[in-house]
């Protein structure tokens, strides 16, 4: 007796209809369009995940900041504690007054200056200076610091951040730009600390 599988096995184009060389054809071709889709989507997926893995790498550094005028050095009177603005030199002229920012500025003796961001090392509220008690307090959670910055009391885990700065002719210049962030030295008890200075 005839084995009916004998010819198939034989030669399948034969029998198998997929295997008929215009359904072939498709097949290769739709096989092709997939992976072209998928490559394409995994392109878009990667870009952003390269981005972030090899920002850094490229990223060069301090390349938000510049140094900008703070004020004049008649604004700030040795033993006081004042408040300075600058215009943020990363804005656009369509930012108008919000490119203006707040900083403390702190005239240790005329020659030693501090100069702190005006956001908690907390959860980032405006911090407010009090002359009388020489203290920088948080309205937010009562976060408290001394007047070089240092953590008094609360739960700031840090002290206030400080900006860079240099004293350039008659003008108080800081280095600014990007916000203070936790990759920037904070003040710990030290005033005058070195790592604050330009
Ligand atoms: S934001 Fe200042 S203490 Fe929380």
């Amino acid at each position: 007796m005839k084995n009916p599988w004998k010819d198939l096995f034989k030669n399948p184009l034969i029998e198998n209809p997929l295997n008929q060389p215009s359904e072939h054809s498709r097949r290769k071709f739709l096989f092709k369009v997939a992976v072209l889709l998928n490559g394409a989507v995994g392109a878009v997926l990667a870009v952003p995940v390269l981005g972030y893995l090899l920002g850094p790498v490229f990223k060069r550094n301090d390349s938000y900041n510049h140094w900008v005028p703070v004020g004049n050095l008649e604004q700030f009177p040795p033993g006081e504690t004042r408040l300075g603005r600058y215009r943020n030199p990363e804005g656009t002229p369509a930012d108008g007054q919000t490119r203006t920012l707040p900083c403390w500025v702190r005239n240790i003796d005329n020659t030693q200056f501090q100069v702190f961001a005006i956001n908690c090392a907390h959860m980032d509220c405006p911090v407010h200076w009090f002359p009388q008690s020489k203290l920088f307090m948080c309205p937010c959670h009562g976060g408290v610091y001394y007047q070089d910055g240092a953590v008094a009391a609360g739960p700031p885990p840090r002290g206030l951040y400080q900006y860079k700065y240099k004293v350039a002719g008659n003008q108080l210049m800081i280095w600014a730009g990007e916000l203070p962030t936790l990759s920037t030295q904070a003040s710990v008890a030290k005033p005058g600390s070195k790592t604050c200075l330009g």
